[in-house]
C-alpha cells in the first residue's frame, strides 16, 4: 500500500476546479486512457495581463492523478504564462506534501498538460518535435520525454524513470534502452587532461582538483542551471558551495556524492567533498 499525505487524500476526495471551461483560451491534453492516465487542462487567460484567470481539468486516472491535477489547477491560477511554465512536476508533488515514488508520473503528467495548454495558446506544437523516437511502446513514452524528466528530476536508475514516466513498467523490453539513455545523460566525458600522477604535491593536488571541477563538473551543473564554487581545499578535504538551481535542491547530497566520486576517480581515493556548513 502507498502512503498518501493528507493533502493528497483531500485533493483526491475533494478535487478543486474539476470540469471544463466552455470558452477556454487554451486546452492541453496529455496521456492516454489506454495507458491508464489522461488529463485535459482548460485555461482562461486574460489577454491584457497574460495571467491565467481560471483553470479547470478533466482527468482519468488514480487518486494521485486526480490530486496532481487539482494541485496544478490551484498552482497556475493568477500566474502569467511564463510564470506558470516555471512550475515543475516537483512543485506539484510538493504542493501535495509529496507523492509516493511510484506515483510521481502523475505530477509529470500535470506539468506536461500545462506545457501542452500554453503551447496551444501560443500556436505552437506540443511536443515540439513531432517525430520523436518512442522508447517505451507499452506506455508510448518518447526518448525526449525520458531525457527531459530524467534531467529535471535527477533520475539515475531505470526504476526511477518508471516511477516518473511509466516507461519500463510494462513488458520491460525497453528497460535496457532506458538504461543506455541514462548512461548517456549522466556519463561524464573522459578527462582530456592527463590523469593524476601517483604522488602529488599539495599544490599539484589543488591544481588538479580545480581543473577537474572546471572541465568535468561545472559544465554539467550549469546545464541544469546550477553551479558550484570551491570554497577551500585542505589536504584531501574539498569544501564547496552549490549555487543556482543546486541551492537547496533535494538532490544536493547526491550531487555532492557524485562530485566526490569523480574526484576520487581522477585525483585520489581519499578525497572527501563537503558543503560549507
Ligand atoms: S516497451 Fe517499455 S515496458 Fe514494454
Amino acid at each position: 500500500m502507498w502512503e498518501y499525505t493528507d493533502k493528497v487524500k483531500d485533493a483526491f476526495l475533494h478535487p478543486r476546479n474539476t470540469g471544463e471551461i466552455a470558452d477556454a483560451d487554451a486546452i492541453g491534453e496529455v496521456g492516454n486512457i489506454v495507458c491508464g492516465d489522461a488529463l485535459k487542462l482548460f485555461l482562461k487567460i486574460d489577454k491584457e495581463t497574460g495571467k491565467i484567470i481560471d483553470a479547470k481539468f478533466q482527468t482519468f486516472g488514480c487518486a494521485s492523478a486526480i490530486a496532481s491535477s487539482s494541485a496544478l489547477s490551484e498552482l497556475v491560477k493568477g500566474r502569467t504564462l511564463d510564470e506558470a511554465l516555471k512550475i515543475t512536476n516537483q512543485d506539484i508533488a510538493d504542493f501535495l506534501g509529496g507523492l509516493p515514488d511510484q506515483k510521481m508520473h502523475c505530477s509529470v503528467m500535470g506539468r506536461e498538460a500545462l506545457e501542452a495548454a500554453i503551447a496551444n495558446y501560443r500556436g505552437e506544437s506540443f511536443p515540439s518535435e513531432p517525430k520523436e523516437k518512442v522508447i517505451c511502446k507499452c506506455f508510448d513514452v518518447t526518448e525526449d520525454k525520458i531525457r527531459k524528466v530524467a534531467i529535471e528530476n535527477h533520475l539515475t536508475t531505470v526504476d526511477e524513470v518508471t516511477n516518473y514516466t511509466k516507461a519500463g513498467g510494462g513488458c520491460g523490453e525497453c528497460r535496457s534502452e532506458i538504461n543506455a539513455l541514462l548512461m548517456d545523460i549522466w556519463s561524464v566525458k573522459k578527462p582530456s587532461k592527463p590523469v593524476a600522477p601517483k604522488k602529488l604535491t599539495n599544490l599539484q593536488k589543488i591544481a588538479l582538483i580545480q581543473e577537474i571541477i572546471e572541465a568535468e563538473i561545472r559544465p554539467g551543473l550549469q546545464a541544469d542551471n546550477g553551479d558550484l564554487e570551491v570554497i577551500d581545499i585542505e589536504g584531501n578535504k574539498v569544501i564547496v558551495e552549490l549555487r543556482g538551481m543546486c541551492t537547496g535542491c533535494l538532490m544536493s547530497d547526491i550531487t555532492i556524492g557524485r562530485i566526490q566520486e569523480k574526484l576520487r576517480e581522477l585525483v585520489s581515493g581519499e578525497i572527501v567533498v563537503e558543503t560549507q556548513r
